[in-house]
């Protein structure tokens, strides 16, 4: 027996761009059901993301979702670039006028929308299974689906959003010729560790070292999160906890400086990859994250992107189904593709200048270096950096409650407020202050 039920929006996954997605359109008062094929536990430890761009921090404050970010996050205003032994501190508030980024583990934010959406109520179906979208050419689509105790569902739908991850089903039920594929693909990946011990640094340090690139980030000040640059193909058993401790120390060391180790309480690899699928939107079924799009990890942008996409289809979906406007939904995948190219090309700019390609020959390492002198020597390429690792679009979220503003939301001409301190400064160029090490224009 199928049990038959109706929702104003079916989301198909609940990673942080389907339950941020839920959230913003119950804030509009909208309906929607969130199905999720692993377990709740098994969403809330997968460890991912961990960096905030400063308009992803604001627009969760603005929704009800900045207590314990605000709490426990913490606060960057900027990175070290680390090349030929040399460590360099790039300032990211005084390259773009204020601007920062915010340590908070996509883990938290998962629970933080987990526990919001089920105290308000909200639908969110774990371990569901055999998950179908269906009935695209109309203005009724139909989400299918078993549950964990076996009764299949079909809930009719005034639109679906396929939030499901790269691995998800809604881009390939996208109608056959639609969807054009851009992608490149990176000949290494990334072992990243979790561990117990306290950070080494108080900022991320970013490493390009002969034998390949590392990164230090943390989780909190008890946890310190680290990556390494191994081979594409490489097999997490050649990599004992003693061998990455001393590959991290050889890659990420500089004189006067110590790696604290601790116990390694996580170990995974994950493949570096840009892939960008257009347009994002089949009538009534839009994707958004990073069922739309992936970018390799060096430029900590994978969340804000799917966190960005979320918030513009919000909006839209609002327009389209309290107003019948379709004007929004109609350029959401052109909003959100400008932004999402920004991000790609920025990161594919910041994987390639800090990995060593084992196919590069002593030209293409030489340019790398000469890249790397000079983001930290040029303050007009250092603010190219900082601008882009801040978060180059402001987000739009049109009805922040009063408290937010004055806290980085800025009005734009419109009178949408933009979340994010960058608005003002982007759109009003501002003269550019020296500072040691990093020329003035
Ligand atoms: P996902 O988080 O993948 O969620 C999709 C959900 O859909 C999943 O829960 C999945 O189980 C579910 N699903 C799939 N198929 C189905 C189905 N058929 N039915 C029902 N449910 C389904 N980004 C940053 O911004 N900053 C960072 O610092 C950063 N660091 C990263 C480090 C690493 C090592 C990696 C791998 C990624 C990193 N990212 C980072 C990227 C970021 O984690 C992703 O972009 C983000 O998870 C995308 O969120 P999403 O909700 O679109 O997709
Ligand atoms: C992380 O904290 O996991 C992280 C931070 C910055 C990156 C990638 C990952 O560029």
């Amino acid at each position: 027996m199928t049990v038959s039920s109706r929702t104003q929006v079916g989301i198909v996954g609940a990673g942080p761009a389907g339950l941020l997605l839920s959230h913003l359109l119950a804030l509009r008062g909208i309906d929607s059901v969130v199905i999720e094929n692993r377990s709740r536990a098994y969403c809330e430890a997968r460890q991912r993301a961990g960096l905030l761009e400063a308009g992803t921090v604001e627009l969760l404050r603005a929704v009800g979702l900045g207590a314990r970010m605000d709490a426990e996050g913490l606060e960057h205003g900027g990175i070290y670039l680390q090349f030929e032994g040399e460590r360099h501190h790039l300032d990211f508030r005084d390259l773009t006028g204020g601007r920062w980024v915010t340590i908070y583990a996509q883990t938290e934010i998962v629970k933080d929308l987990i526990r919001a959406r089920l105290a308000a109520g909200a639908a969110i179906e774990f371990e569901v299974s055999d998950t179908e979208v269906g009935e695209l050419d109309s203005d009724r689509p139909v989400l299918r689906f078993t549950d964990s105790a076996g009764a299949r569902h079909e809930v009719t739908c005034d639109a679906i959003a396929g939030c499901d991850g790269f691995h998800g089903i809604c881009r390939d039920s996208m109608p056959p010729g639609l969807i054009e594929v851009a992608e490149r693909g990176y000949p290494y990946s990334w072992l990243g560790i979790l561990a117990t011990v306290a950070p080494s640094t108080d900022e991320l340090i970013y490493s390009r070292h002969v034998d390949g690139f590392a990164l230090h980030t943390m989780r909190t000040p008890q946890v310190s999160r680290l990556y390494l640059q191994v081979p594409a193909d490489e097999d997490i058993e050649r990599w004992p906890d003693d061998r990455i401790w001393a590959e991290l120390r050889h890659r990420l060391g500089v004189p006067g400086w110590d790696l604290k180790e601790g116990p390694i309480t996580e170990k995974a690899i994950s493949p570096m990859r840009s892939f960008v699928a257009s347009p994002m939107r089949h009538r009534r079924l839009f994707l958004a994250g990073d069922a739309a799009h992936i970018v390799p990890p060096t430029g900590a942008k994978g969340l804000n992107l799917a966190i960005a996409d979320v918030t513009v289809l919000a909006a839209a979906l609002t327009s389209l189904l309290r107003e019948g406007q379709a004007a929004q939904a109609d350029a959401y995948s052109d909003a959100c593709l400008s932004r999402v190219w920004r991000a790609t090309h920025f990161s594919w700019w910041m994987t390639s200048m800090l990995h060593v390609d084992p196919h590069a020959d002593r030209f293409e390492a030489a340019l790398q270096l000469s890249q790397l002198r000079y983001v930290v020597s040029s303050r007009a390429a250092a603010t190219t950096l900082a601008e882009n690792y801040t978060g180059y679009f402001p987000l739009t979220w049109a009805s922040l409650p009063e408290s937010t503003r004055g806290r980085g939301i800025t009005r734009g001409p419109d009178g949408a407020a933009g979340a994010g301190p960058g608005r003002a400064a982007r759109t009003a160029p501002r003269p550019l202050r020296s500072r040691s090490g990093i020329a003035a224009r």
